[in-house]
C-alpha cells in the first residue's frame, strides 16, 4: 500500500474556470481519507487527478516518494471506483471483474484466483455468471468495487459510489466498504457530498469548499473544533446556528448582546474573546446545545415557526426579532406552531467566529 502527497495543487479548466486551488495534504499509508463538501468544489477533480485522468495545472502529487504527474494513469497502480459504477452490460460479473487483469496479460489462473477471493469477500459468487442488468443497485456497486479490488491497487479511489442507492442500502455498503478497508488494509480516498458518509467512514476527513481546504482532521475534531464557520456549519445535521452579536464589556467579565438577548460567557470564552479586537463576534450554537426552558440562564424568548417530530427526538425551528435557529429537542410534548417558547443556550458548548474572516477564535 502506499501514501498519497499532494502538493500546492491547482486546477484550472480551460483557461478560466479554478476548480481546485493550491490544495496541500497528505493521505497516509492504510488511511480512508474523505474529501467532502458541496457539489462542484473540486473532490472529483482532485481524485482524478491522482488517477491521472486529468491533468494538473500547477503543483505535484507524490505516492510514496515518486512524482506521478508524468505517469499514465494505466501505469500509476490506482483503481477508481465511479459513482455510476460503469459496467460492460453485455459481460458476465466474471468477466466485468477479469477484464482488467486480461488487458493486463494476468496468468488465467491467477485472474481466477483473484476474482473468486474478490467475490468472496463482497459475497457475490453466487452472481458470477449473471449480467450487469440482472443485478440490483447494491450488487452491481458491489462488481464495480470486486473490479478494483482483484487489481491489488496501491490506493483506491472513490467517488461517490453510493449516491445511486436507497438509503438502507447505502448505510449497508458504507458498513461493507468499512469492513474492506480494515480487511484489505488499503490507502482509500472517498469523496462524497454526504457529511454522514464522510463522519461514519473516514479517519481523516477533508473539508472543502470553493475548491480550498477547509479543515482536514478527524470526524470528532471537525465536530468539536470547526475551524471555521464553514465547516460549523457543513458538518452536523442539522448544522449549526450562527448569530451576530455585539461584545458588552461592562462590568469586567464580558458578555454577548443579540437583541435584547445577554449570554454569559464562561472563563473560556472570556479568554477567546480577551484577544478579540473590535466589538462583534459570530456565536455559534448546535441544535442540541440549545435547551427548552430556563436551564441555567443565557435564556432567549421566542416563537416556534416549525416543529420536525422524529421519533425520538424533534426539531425546533424558532424566530426571534431577528434571528432564526433550530433547536433539538427529545421532549415528547412539543410546543405547538407559533407557541411562546424560552429556550436556553448552554454557553459551554458555545463557538465564536469572526465576523468577518468566519475564522473559529476559539482554536
Ligand atoms: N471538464 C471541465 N471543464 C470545465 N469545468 C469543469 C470541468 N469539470 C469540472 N469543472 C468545474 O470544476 C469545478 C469542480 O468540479 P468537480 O467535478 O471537481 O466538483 P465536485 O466537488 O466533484 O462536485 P459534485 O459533488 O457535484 O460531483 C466545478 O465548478 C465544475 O463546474
Ligand atoms: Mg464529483
Amino acid at each position: 500500500m502506499a501514501q498519497v502527497t499532494l502538493k500546492d495543487v491547482t486546477k484550472i479548466y480551460d483557461g478560466d474556470v479554478l476548480a481546485v486551488e493550491q490544495v496541500d495534504f497528505q493521505i497516509p499509508d492504510e488511511s480512508f481519507t474523505v474529501l467532502v463538501g458541496p457539489s462542484g468544489c473540486g473532490k472529483s477533480t482532485i481524485l482524478r487527478m491522482i488517477a491521472g485522468l486529468e491533468e494538473i495545472t500547477e503543483g505535484d502529487i507524490y505516492i510514496d516518494d515518486q512524482r506521478i504527474n508524468d505517469i499514465p494513469p494505466k501505469d500509476r497502480d490506482i483503481a477508481m471506483v465511479f459513482q455510476n459504477y460503469a459496467l460492460y452490460p453485455h459481460m458476465t460479473v466474471y468477466k466485468n471483474m477479469a477484464f482488467g487483469l486480461k488487458l493486463r496479460k494476468y496468468p488465467k489462473k491467477e485472474i481466477e484466483q483473484r476474482v473468486n477471493e474478490a467475490a468472496e469477500i463482497l459475497s457475490i459468487s453466487h452472481l458470477l455468471n449473471r449480467k450487469p442488468k440482472h443485478l440490483s443497485g447494491g450488487e452491481r456497486q458491489r462488481v464495480a468495487v470486486g473490479r478494483a479490488i482483484v487489481r491489488h491497487p496501491k490506493v483506491f479511489l472513490f467517488d461517490e459510489p453510493l449516491s445511486n442507492l436507497d438509503a438502507k442500502l447505502r448505510v449497508q455498503m458504507r458498513m461493507e466498504i468499512s469492513r474492506l478497508h480494515d480487511r484489505l488494509n488499503a490507502t482509500i480516498v472517498y469523496v462524497t457530498h454526504d457529511q454522514v458518509e464522510a463522519m461514519t467512514m473516514g479517519d481523516q476527513i477533508v473539508v472543502l469548499n470553493e475548491g480550498e481546504i477547509q479543515q482536514i482532521a478527524d470526524p470528532g475534531t471537525l465536530y468539536h473544533k470547526p475551524a471555521n464557520r464553514f465547516v460549523g456549519g457543513f458538518i452536523g445535521t442539522p448544522p449549526m446556528n450562527f448569530i451576530e452579536t455585539h461584545i458588552v464589556n461592562d462590568s469586567g467579565a464580558a458578555t454577548l448582546k443579540f437583541e435584547n438577548f445577554e449570554m454569559a460567557l464562561d472563563p473560556r470564552l472570556q479568554s477567546v474573546l480577551n484577544g478579540v479586537s473590535g466589538d462583534s463576534v459570530t456565536l455559534g450554537i448546535r441544535p442540541e446545545d440549545i435547551h427548552i426552558g430556563l436551564n441555567g440562564g443565557n435564556s432567549v424568548a421566542t416563537q416556534v415557526e416549525l416543529v420536525e417530530p422524529l421519533g425520538n427526538h424533534a426539531l425546533l425551528y424558532l424566530r426571534t426579532d431577528e434571528n432564526s435557529f433550530v433547536a433539538q429537542s427529545d421532549l415528547i410534548d412539543v410546543p405547538h406552531h407559533n407557541a411562546p417558547l424560552t429556550v436556553s443556550f448552554n454557553m459551554d458548548k458555545a463557538h465564536l467566529f469572526h465576523p468577518e474572516t468566519g475564522n473559529s477564535l476559539c482554536l
